[in-house]
């Protein structure tokens, strides 16, 4: 094993960076919006029964593949199967992982301009009506330089934290940020659920109605589940292959899960006794947390500190589901061309910037980029070629590896180094046959009808 590649102080360590990693706008901004648009309850339990069967194995998959080698998401591949063309696979990883990370940015940085607004009191004093919300929103985002801007700090704040390397930056930041994380996280809940109307929203969370669950909803839960946890490109795999040989690689793998579920589920209950509260409408789409939530601080007690303590936390958030992505990257370059950290890290960002550009613009400050792939926009194109396809296909390759190539008796021999895996022989079932079954088919459904568009 290379010592200078740098590890996790323990497998605590792990959990934090790793929850940090899976715990993002995915949780606070994506789930909310995707319940609201399909409908609530319904779409919830699909979501809860994909995390279970399809996210956790392929969880599984991921960090044995890395632990095993410690090497990056390519070289992993490279050390179990050489000379084979199987470490295309983790190529499709990093090159995905470098997808995500440019528009993910793009949100993030507007989650820095709300934070900024939040602390001059934008929100509050007077408040914002809907459509004035909504304005404030588009001139933001139709602003080619502040778009940019924003962008391009994200991208570098993530860097000088990646660039402190695995203990010194990735984990170091996530020992600091996720407790201040769940601190803040603990008052808008208590702050959420005490309001009028509380209940009617967590009716909302909570009522299944199955005429909504459409074809469409499923196959946007699976993308969900596999985004949420960011699974099927190599994350898992670069933070796993830091993780101790003797560390429980199960225990700190299924605590990592039940935190990402249980916090999207806590923001569920952050976000829609809020929506309820004031009366709005949960089925906002994607800039539902950025214009109907800017519009509710203004109406309860202490709504600018409430105010900034919500976009605080986006940002939070964001920053250490940015870490992993710009991690996966750079371990590649570390790892597999012998970069130094500090030269992998700067390049990188700077490729990366230069691909999140028309993503900055494409919500609305340049018509073309706003417009292309049938008003999509390229942030929109973006996303669903990286994060749903990519993803999808991803997960069906790292089940197959593991299931078939590598084998289900050689992971579970690993995951069992340190501690001991559950229901081993169900694994072995789910990531042989259930997940890529399961995922293809929705893959090929998805792609057939267009769903993701
Ligand atoms: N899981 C993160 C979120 O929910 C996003 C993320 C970070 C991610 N790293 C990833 C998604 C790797 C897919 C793959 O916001």
């Amino acid at each position: 094993m290379n010592a200078s590649r740098g590890n996790w102080s323990s497998s605590f360590g792990f959990v934090l960076a790793a929850a940090g990693s899976a715990i993002g706008l995915g949780n606070i901004w994506r789930f909310p919006y995707t319940v609201g648009q399909y409908g609530g309850g319904a779409f919830v339990l699909v979501y809860l029964a994909f995390v279970a069967l399809i996210g956790v194995p392929v969880l599984y998959a991921e960090l044995s593949v890395g632990r095993s080698t410690q090497r990056s998401a390519v070289g992993a591949f490279k050390e179990l199967v050489p000379d084979t063309w199987w470490p295309a696979v983790g190529g499709l990883g990093v090159l995905c992982g470098f997808g995500i990370l440019s528009f993910y940015a793009v949100i993030a940085g507007l989650t820095l301009s709300y934070v900024y607004m939040a602390v001059l009191g934008r929100f509050t004093g007077g408040g914002l009506t809907g459509e004035q919300s909504a304005q404030v929103f588009s001139e933001l985002t139709s602003n080619p330089v502040a778009t940019v801007t924003l962008t391009g700090a994200f991208l570098l704040l993530t860097a000088w934290v990646v660039r402190g390397g695995i203990q010194g930056g990735i984990e170091r930041a996530a020992r600091i940020l996720m407790p201040i994380f769940f601190g803040i996280l603990l008052l808008l809940v208590m702050r959420a659920v005490t309001l009028d109307g509380a209940g009617e929203g967590l009716r909302f969370l909570f009522a299944f109605d199955f005429s909504k669950l459409t074809a469409a909803a499923i196959v946007s839960a699976l993308g969900q589940a596999l985004f949420s946890m960011s699974l099927g490109m190599g994350a898992m795999i670069t933070y796993g292959s830091y993780l101790g040989r003797d560390e429980n690689l199960p225990k700190a793998g299924i605590t990592v899960a039940i935190f990402d579920t249980g916090l999207a589920m806590i923001a569920g209950l952050m976000i829609f006794p809020t929506l309820a509260y004031a009366g709005a409408e949960p089925t906002g789409g994607p800039p539902l947390i950025f214009i109907v939530m800017a519009t509710i601080f203004d109406t309860m007690p202490l709504g600018s500190f409430f105010a900034v303590a919500f976009y605080g936390l986006l940002a939070i958030a964001a920053l250490t589901s940015t870490i992993s992505l710009l991690e996966v990257i750079v371990a590649y370059f570390v790892d597999e061309r012998s970069w130094s950290r500090k030269k992998a890290v700067w390049s990188v960002t700077a490729a990366c910037f230069a691909l999140a550009v028309p993503s900055a613009l494409s919500l609305g400050a340049v018509d073309f980029f706003t417009q292309m792939a049938g008003g999509q926009g390229f942030l929109g194109l973006a996303n669903i070629v990286f994060g749903n396809y990519f993803l999808s296909i991803g997960a069906v390759f790292i089940c197959l590896f593991v299931g078939w190539k590598w084998g289900v008796s050689s992971a579970v021999a690993e995951m069992n180094r340190g501690g001991q895996l559950f229901g081993a022989p169900l694994w072995g079932v789910l990531v042989r046959f259930v997940c890529p079954v399961a995922v293809l088919i929705v893959l090929v459904y998805a792609a057939l009808t267009n769903s993701y568009l």
